[in-house]
């Protein structure tokens, strides 16, 4: 039997806790400089149909530092589901490697691609869904607080895979979190409905600034246009322009706030360099904590695949 990590949602409360204390271990262990390889031996093969720079840096530093080598598949390599059937890929990765971490736009193949792999696949992040950046922003966040208890979190911006993965995060542990986005740009509807659903979290998705901000421990944004929506970014930066994250907004929480970003940010559009470069900004531990968070999960994945 293999695991996969597709959605947040398929792991219990408890597995989330300890994908958590498993990072912090690992990342103690990395920081102190002790040798620890369980994945000699091993290879993980990385789907890119869409361009990255942390995801790829630290999944394939993550791999190596524990033992394995990761080889880079480009959006030229494979052409998944157009030059050859995700299905078919699946199938010919899984023979070589010993677990599939891919990025790629339609989060069907990225369900296909994992149904049909013999080995463990971890989703990089698809049109849907980035939950490997979400257990990262999580362990960032416990990490500054101590705990995760009463942490409301404010997201402003486009309602996207960012957002729907913090919302199937909420549906699994309890979170005060707010979407503030403009009308018409708000998060998957089924997945904020599974999110209320779920009775854990309180959930609010506004439209209204100054109410959405109040009270606010984390103030986390995104670009306005993600990839493959480029050409909209134009069009788009007149509607979002009330919902950049700046020192005023940040005042508006009435409250010491963190600022996060899963990065690569847009300074100037969804954030201003004086909020990014403030000492409330943690956006780079943040991005240290992919590696980690992803540490946690393929150790985990790889244990339970061999047992
Ligand atoms: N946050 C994130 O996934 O960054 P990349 O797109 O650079 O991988
Ligand atoms: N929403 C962004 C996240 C990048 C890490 C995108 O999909 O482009």
């Amino acid at each position: 039997m293999k695991r996969d990590f597709i959605h947040i949602t398929d792991y219990k409360l408890s597995e989330i806790h300890d994908f958590l204390d498993t990072s912090v271990e690992i990342k103690n262990r990395l920081h102190r400089g002790e040798v620890f390889k369980p994945f000699e031996g091993k290879s993980l093969a990385m789907i890119f149909a869409k361009p990255s720079a942390r995801t790829r840096v630290s999944f394939e530093t993550g791999f190596f530092r524990l033992g394995g080598h990761a080889l880079y598949l480009g959006p030229n390599d494979i052409g998944i589901g157009k030059r050859e059937a995700v299905k078919d890929i699946a199938r010919v990765l899984s023979r070589y490697n010993d677990m599939i971490m891919a990025r790629l736009f339609d989060h069907q193949h990225m369900i296909e691609l994992a149904e049909t792999s013999s080995i463990p696949v971890i989703n990089g992040l698809t049109d849907y869904n980035h939950p490997c950046q979400i257990m990262a922003d999580i362990l960032t966040i416990y990490e500054h607080r101590g705990n995760l208890d009463n942490c409301k979190v404010v997201y402003v911006g486009d309602g996207n895979n960012i957002v729907n993965s913090w919302l199937k995060l909420a549906s699994t542990i309890p979170l005060d979190f707010t979407c503030l986005c403009p009308n018409g740009f708000e998060p998957d509807k089924a997945t904020l409905k599974l999110a209320q659903e779920s009775n854990l979290s309180s959930i609010k998705v506004t439209d209204n600034v100054s109410d959405g901000v109040l009270g606010a421990d984390v103030i986390y944004t995104d670009v306005w246009a993600s990839m493959g929506q480029k050409e909209e970014a134009e069009a788009r930066e007149k509607i979002f322009s009330n919902f950049q994250v700046n020192s005023k907004m940040m005042n508006m929480t009435n409250k010491e706030t963190l600022f996060m970003h899963c990065l690569p940010a847009e300074r100037g559009r969804e954030v201003t360099d004086a909020v990014i470069e403030s000492s409330n900004s943690i956006v780079f531990d943040q991005a240290e904590n992919r590696m980690h968070a992803q540490n946690a999960i393929m150790v985990k994945l790889m244990k339970e695949s061999n047992s």
